[in-house]
């Protein structure tokens, strides 16, 4: 295991690596890692010679500055789950004025649209962010692989989006998402969670397969309000967005189209956290 701080210091390690022909896979994080990211890393270590991981909570993506100081930080707890699935990782782990020396602020860019849905329309300037360090750690740590969990589904198409119009020499791949035992997503955010909002996490995710069922006969219109209307009734959670969209363009489905993959996607706030979560519908 080795961690680097500074970008020359983890580009020296990769350059002697990559000369040795070794493939190199690149997992993003911004660490308070639970089982979902240890999923990409092995993931990771099953396609390439050398797994780097980088730990970096990225103030641009944030359009809340509460979340993100809140957001839980701790590297000797991250470092010890991820030796533990592959001893010989490699951690990045820089500040942020390694990142951004002295302008903290977000490239823009043209997703053709995706970016301004869901998420990106919810958190403001979001995808700008997410845009702006995953090019950065592309750059660094030129990977020929890279590796996204498919709970933040929408940031995946970005990604690849990314990839496409900046002609980037890697290749992106999405994993499934990993749940609790209830169904809850993992996140990082689920320790924030109080006992009770955690145990009844699971609704979230038994409503968006109810939802699927359901769009096997109802219209996307009817779904979202059946979806809609359980939340209400719900103590510990408010709905955000439900949204039922084209898998690939994340347009609204409002009719269904043949041969057109759906997903379901949903936001939801217990008490201040904020969940995320979606379903593949067909
Ligand atoms: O999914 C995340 O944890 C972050 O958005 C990422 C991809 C590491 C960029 O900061």
């Amino acid at each position: 295991m080795a961690v680097f701080h500074t970008k020359e210091s983890l580009r020296a390690e990769l350059l002697q690596l990559r000369n040795k022909g070794r493939t190199i896979g690149l997992v993003p994080t911004m660490g308070a890692l639970h089982k979902g990211h240890l999923s990409l890393v092995k993931e990771a270590a099953a396609q390439n010679n050398v797994v780097v991981v980088s730990i970096f909570v990225n103030p641009t993506q944030f359009d809340n500055k509460e979340d993100l100081n809140k957001y839980p930080r701790d590297l000797e707890a991250d470092t010890k789950l991820l030796t533990s699935v592959v001893p010989d990782i490699i951690i990045f782990a820089p500040e942020v004025e390694e990142i951004y020396t002295g302008d903290v602020s977000s490239a823009s860019f043209d997703f053709d649209g995706l970016e301004f849905r869901m998420e990106g329309r919810y958190r403001k300037g979001h995808f700008d962010g997410v845009g702006t360090i995953v090019k950065r750690l592309f750059e660094i740590v030129a990977p020929h692989n890279a590796y996204f969990g498919e709970k933040d589904y929408q940031q995946l198409q970005v990604i690849k989006t990314l990839v496409k119009k900046h002609q980037l020499p890697v290749q992106v791949h999405g994993c499934p998402i990993e749940r609790e035992e209830n169904g809850l997503a993992m996140s990082s955010r689920n320790e924030r969670l109080t006992k009770e909002q955690r145990k009844e996490g699971g609704f979230i995710y038994r409503t968006l397969q109810t939802a699927k069922e359901k769009f096997g006969t109802e219209s996307a219109t009817e779904v979202r309000e059946w979806v809609t209307e359980q939340f209400k009734r719900h103590p510990l959670f408010e709905l955000e967005y439900m949204e039922i969209a084209d898998a690939d363009t994340l347009q609204t489905a409002d009719v269904k189209t043949n041969n057109r993959k759906y997903r379901a996607f949903i936001a939801v706030y217990a008490g201040d956290v904020r969940l995320i979560d979606n379903i593949a519908l067909n």
